[in-house]
C-alpha cells in the first residue's frame, strides 16, 4: 500500500481543549472519534489541553490523545496551531475563556450551561456576534439533542407527525446529593456553578423541551429547594468556602438548589411541566421527555437512549397505542456512519455527533445549532425560574432573546 493512502487530505482544524476532566474525556472523545467515523470537510487535530495542574494536564494530554498541554487558557487561545477553542470548565469561566477565544479570532464551543448569569450570556452573544462577522462561530453544547432517538423525534414534530402541541413534559433525575455526607463541591457553590440542579440538569431540560417542541417557553412558575444546607469541604477545611455558622469543622454552606420543580407556557400556548433533581434516590440520569400533540404522542427515556416511544392517535383505537422505535436504522440521524441496525449506541456518541456538527458548520461558513443565543435563551429561562421560586411560584415572564431565537427554526 502506498504511504500517501493513509494521509487524510482533508484541511485541517485545531482544537484546543480547556478542563479535563468529566466533561474533557466526553469532548475528547468526540475530537478523537467523529473523523474516524463521519466524513469530515475538516480533520480535527487535537492540538493542545490546558488544565492548571502541570503533572496532571500532560498526564491527561497523553490519556486523551491530546498532543501538547498548557497551564494557563491564556496560552491556550494564543497558540496559532489552535483554531478553536473547546470550553470543559465549570460555569464561572465560561464567559471570560469564550469572550477571549473568539475576540483572538477563534472558534468557540462552550459547554452547558452557556454562563452563570444572564449578564454573562449577553456578553457572549454580543462578542459571537461581532465574531460572525469576521468569519467565527459559537455553539453551546447541549448534546442530548444529538441522541439520535431526540434527533428523530424533532425531525417527526417537524413533520406533523404528533400535530399541534399540547403538553411537553421534563423529568431530569439523578441521586448523587441524596446523602448528607456527599462533598460540597464546586456544583454545591453558587460563585462556581450559577445554580444547583436548575442550572446543571434544568438547563438540559429546558433545552431539550424548547429544541423538540420548535418553540421558547414564554413563562414559567416555580419551587426550588435546597434540602441538605452544609455539606463537608472536599479534602477537609482550605477552600476558602464559608464556615458552617455553628462552627462546624470543615464543613460549608450549600448556596444552590438541590431541587427545582416548575411549569411553563409555551409561544404556541402549550403547557410544559419540569422537575429537575439530584436527590431522587435509584435514579441515576433520568432524563425523560413525553409531548402530546392533537394527532399523538412522543416519549423517551435518556436510560433507554435508543428507543423513541411514539403513539399515533390517527389510527384505529383498537389497534393503536405506544409502540417502540429502534432508532438504530440507516436513516434515522447520525445512524448513517454507525453499526447495522439493532447495535445501539450511548452517551458518548452525542459527543461524536456535536463535533461532527460543529465541524461541517466551521467549514461550510453555516451558523452552529445550538448558538450562543439558544444558551442565552435557556440561561434567561432559569433565571426565570429563580425569580419566581424566590416570589413562591409567581408566574414570571421570560423575555425573548431576539426575533430569530423566537422562532427557533
Ligand atoms: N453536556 C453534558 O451533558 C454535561 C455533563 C456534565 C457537565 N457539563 C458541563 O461541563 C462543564 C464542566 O463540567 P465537568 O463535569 O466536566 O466538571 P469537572 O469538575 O469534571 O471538570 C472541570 C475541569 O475544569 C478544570 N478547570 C476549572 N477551572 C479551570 C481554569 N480556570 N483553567 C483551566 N482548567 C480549569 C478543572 O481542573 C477540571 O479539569 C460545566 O459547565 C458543566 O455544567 C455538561
Amino acid at each position: 500500500m502506498d504511504e500517501s493512502d493513509n494521509e487524510n487530505t482533508s484541511p485541517t482544524l485545531g482544537v484546543g481543549m480547556v478542563g479535563y476532566a468529566f466533561m474533557g474525556a466526553a469532548h475528547s472523545q468526540g475530537w478523537r472519534t467523529a473523523g474516524r467515523v463521519f466524513d469530515l470537510p475538516l480533520a480535527p487535530v487535537m492540538a493542545a489541553v490546558c488544565g492548571r495542574d502541570p503533572v496532571a494536564v500532560r498526564a491527561a494530554a497523553r490519556q486523551h490523545g491530546w498532543a501538547a498541554a498548557e497551564t494557563d487558557w491564556r496560552a491556550l487561545v494564543a497558540r496559532d496551531d489552535v483554531q478553536l477553542v473547546d470550553i470543559c470548565t465549570p460555569g464561572d469561566s465560561h464567559a471570560e475563556i469564550a469572550i477571549a477565544a473568539l475576540e483572538a479570532g477563534k472558534h468557540v464551543l462552550c459547554e452547558k450551561p452557556l454562563a452563570n448569569t444572564v449578564a454573562e450570556a449577553e456578553a457572549m452573544v454580543a462578542a459571537a456576534h461581532a465574531a460572525r462577522e469576521r468569519g467565527q462561530l459559537a455553539m453551546v453544547g447541549f448534546n442530548y439533542r444529538r441522541v439520535p432517538a431526540l434527533a428523530l423525534a424533532r425531525r417527526m414534530i417537524a413533520e406533523g407527525r404528533i400535530g399541534a402541541l399540547r403538553h411537553v413534559r421534563v423529568t431530569y433525575l439523578q441521586d448523587w446529593l441524596t446523602d448528607p455526607g456527599a462533598p460540597l463541591v464546586w456544583r454545591l457553590q453558587r460563585e462556581h456553578a450559577g445554580s444547583g440542579a436548575l442550572g446543571d440538569l434544568g438547563a438540559h431540560a429546558v433545552d431539550i423541551a424548547q429544541h423538540l417542541a420548535g418553540e421558547p417557553l414564554v413563562g414559567v412558575s416555580a419551587l426550588t429547594e435546597t434540602f441538605v444546607k452544609e455539606r463537608p469541604l472536599p479534602g477537609g477545611a482550605g477552600h476558602g468556602l464559608a464556615a458552617a455558622p455553628d462552627g462546624g469543622a470543615a464543613r460549608g454552606l450549600v448556596t444552590v438548589d438541590d431541587a427545582a420543580v416548575f411549569t411553563g407556557r409555551l409561544a404556541s400556548g402549550a403547557l410544559a411541566a419540569f422537575e429537575v433533581t439530584r436527590v431522587a434516590a435509584g435514579r441515576k440520569n433520568a432524563l425523560r421527555i413525553e409531548l402530546n400533540g392533537e394527532l399523538g404522542s412522543l416519549a423517551f427515556d435518556l436510560e433507554r437512549l435508543n428507543e423513541l416511544s411514539f403513539h399515533d392517535h390517527t389510527e384505529d383505537a383498537s389497534v393503536s397505542g405506544f409502540r417502540r422505535i429502534l432508532a438504530t436504522e440507516p436513516g434515522h440521524p447520525y445512524l448513517e456512519a454507525w453499526w447495522p441496525p439493532g447495535h445501539g449506541l450511548g452517551y458518548e456518541h452525542t459527543f461524536v455527533h456535536q463535533v461532527r456538527d460543529l465541524v461541517h458548520a466551521v467549514a461550510e461558513g453555516t451558523e452552529p445549532a445550538p448558538s450562543f443565543e439558544d444558551g442565552l435563551q435557556v440561561q434567561r429561562v432559569l433565571a426565570a425560574v429563580e425569580e419566581s421560586a424566590e416570589k413562591n411560584a409567581l408566574y414570571t415572564a421570560v423575555p425573548p432573546v431576539s426575533p430569530a431565537v423566537t422562532a427557533l427554526a
